[in-house]
């Protein structure tokens, strides 16, 4: 008997969308790769693997953030975003949640659930409310 659960992606906690673009084919392909390094990681925990491979998980996801927001602050900067400051605040604050988290995962205070969940939710939510912002600034300055 086939099981019905096998081979499909019922691990996938992120699901591009189209109405996440922000128009810029380079931000938003960092973005869906963002997509993949959380649902990678929430792979890792459904698996209820050891720690130590979630922890690894949760470092990739927060060097590519790194390399990501590193890579939007700069345009920003180059174009001369005006709203460049709240936006790169908003990217710092993420970078020290993720810190906190990766603390609070090692100790095992954290439900893991929780941590995907609230990366979900941050990275919807910036998407959404501030890349899109910015996206069409720099769309208006002739980024494509
Ligand atoms: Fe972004
Ligand atoms: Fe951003």
């Amino acid at each position: 008997m086939v099981c019905p659960t096998e081979g499909t992606t019922t691990l996938e906690l992120m699901t591009w969308n189209d109405r996440y673009s922000v128009g810029i084919g380079l931000i938003d392909s960092q973005h869906q790769q963002l997509f993949r390094l959380v649902n990678d990681l929430n792979a890792v925990m459904m698996g209820r693997s050891e720690s130590g491979k979630t922890v690894t998980a949760l470092d990739r996801l927060s060097a590519f953030s790194a390399a990501h927001f590193a890579h939007e602050e700069s345009l920003m900067q180059t174009y001369g975003y005006p709203d460049f400051r709240r936006h790169k605040e908003e990217h710092d604050d993420l970078m020290n949640e993720v810190k906190s988290l990766r603390r609070d995962l090692l100790s095992g205070y954290i439900p893991l659930e929780l941590m995907t969940a609230f990366l979900k939710d941050w990275l919807l939510n910036h998407i959404i409310a501030v890349d899109k912002q910015s996206g069409v600034y720099l769309r208006a300055a002739g980024l494509e």
